[in-house]
């Protein structure tokens, strides 16, 4: 069908691809924004789950719901080697902007720039974007260079200045799994500030589910802190509508055998459904029908696009004794697996493989799930492995 309609294409449509089968995790967000403007009190969240499963695309309607209410909304994405502590300021001061029109912020937020200006000297960050902080720091407020107390200054200042205005702000940190320890543990001491002073910021991070680890190990009250939303496949009557809606609103409609192999290859992965939906639509003829042969046709060149994308990109730069780890692992199937089991099926000891466990663990291609237990974060990619992945030793 025609191609410049084709509504599985991202960025092909104004709209993103609507959420579907979200609204409890949109719904419980709304309400502790609500909470929070009421004075009361709720958690910052965070969003587990494998890639492609949807988190960072949650992430945004988060912001949008918080936006409805009129808070100011701030993302950013954590990166091993990423300045957090520029990152978080570049967000503080984004929110001072949605809270404030610029050229009326010097006068009315004048303690809170300083206090961001402090944050600015203290931490040695540049001064960039829109608004120029040429106001005096204020003594004695994030500027102690010990992260935890800067950045708790920093938070609680501008959360007071939100309140202030009978709004609020919103932080989403996507990836938050490759925050470094170092930058965590101030974000959660910060966070828990903030939760006890009832001032409404919310933060909401996403990432691998080995986070759920690194935060217990940041602080034991992380645990407490945040509510934990695992974000996984969509049910087949989600993942059906995923399919259904967007060609619908073309006036198109899938047959529901078309549907059923598509749940069958994705098994109701986001990512993967919005490919097989370009695709299929790539290959139907139409004008007004995807068939259940359309599908099927569809199926080798989706295959083709996620093995070619998706999972390759994963596979990108590891080495020899990492695709030997991988392929062990998806010689077992698509698992969670037991580490000892993989050590054994390579011939060597658990600790012999120690190292090499760790070094996927940390580039995220594979998670903990429980001790002595490893699991790919990529779903589906066992398959991948089986059949494309061959190693030297
Ligand atoms: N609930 C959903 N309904 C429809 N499409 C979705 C849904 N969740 C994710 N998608 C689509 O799936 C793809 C992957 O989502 P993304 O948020 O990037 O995954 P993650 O961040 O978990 O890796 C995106 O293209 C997104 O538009
Ligand atoms: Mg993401």
């Amino acid at each position: 069908m025609d191609p410049i309609s084709n509504p599985y294409s991202p960025g092909a449509g104004k709209r993103p691809p609507a959420l579907v089968g979200r609204d409890g995790q949109i719904d419980e967000f709304d309400v502790a924004v609500r909470r929070l403007a009421a004075g009361r009190s709720d958690r910052s969240q965070i969003l587990t789950g494998l890639r492609g499963a949807g988190k960072t695309v949650l992430l945004r309607e988060f912001r949008d719901v918080a936006a409805r209410h009129s808070w100011a909304t701030q993302s950013l994405e954590a990166a091993k080697d990423s300045l957090f502590v520029h990152q978080i300021a570049a967000a503080v001061q984004g929110a001072l902007l949605d809270l404030t029109p610029s050229r009326r912020l010097s006068q009315m937020a004048s303690r809170v720039l300083g206090v961001l200006k402090s944050f600015h000297l203290s931490w040695e960050i540049p001064e960039a974007g829109t608004v120029t902080l040429d106001v005096d720091p204020v003594d004695g407020r994030a500027d102690s260079r010990i992260l935890e107390r800067d950045l708790t200054d920093l938070l609680r200042e501008v959360a007071q200045h939100a309140k202030d205005q009978n709004k609020g702000v919103v932080i989403t940190v996507d990836e938050i799994q490759h925050l470094p320890m170092q930058h965590l543990r101030p974000l959660i001491v910060g966070l828990h500030e903030i939760s006890q002073l009832g001032l409404p910021l919310l933060m909401v991070g996403a990432g691998l589910p080995s986070v759920l680890g690194l935060l217990g190990e940041a602080r034991t009250y992380a645990e407490r802190l945040f509510s934990f939303v695992e974000i996984n496949s969509l049910g087949d009557d989600a993942a059906a509508q995923a399919l259904a809606e967007p060609a619908s609103a073309e006036g198109v409609s899938w047959d529901d055998g078309a549907i059923e192999e598509a749940l069958s290859l994705t098994q109701g992965y986001p990512y993967f459904l919005q490919e097989f939906g370009k695709q299929a639509w790539r290959i139907a003829e139409g004008p007004d029908r995807i068939t259940r042969q359309d599908a099927l046709d569809a199926i080798p060149l989706v295959r083709a696009e996620l093995d070619s994308g998706f999972f390759r990109v994963r596979m990108d730069r590891t080495t020899d004794t990492q695709r030997a780890y991988l392929a062990a692992m998806a010689e077992m199937g698509p698992g969670p697996h037991r580490s000892g089991d993989v050590a054994a099926a390579l011939g060597k000891k658990t600790t012999q493989v120690g190292t090499v466990r760790h070094s996927l663990i940390q580039r995220g291609l594979c998670y903990s799930p429980r001790h002595d237990v490893i699991a790919f974060t990529v779903p589906m990619f066992d398959e991948f492995i089986r059949h494309h992945v061959t190693c030297s030793s």
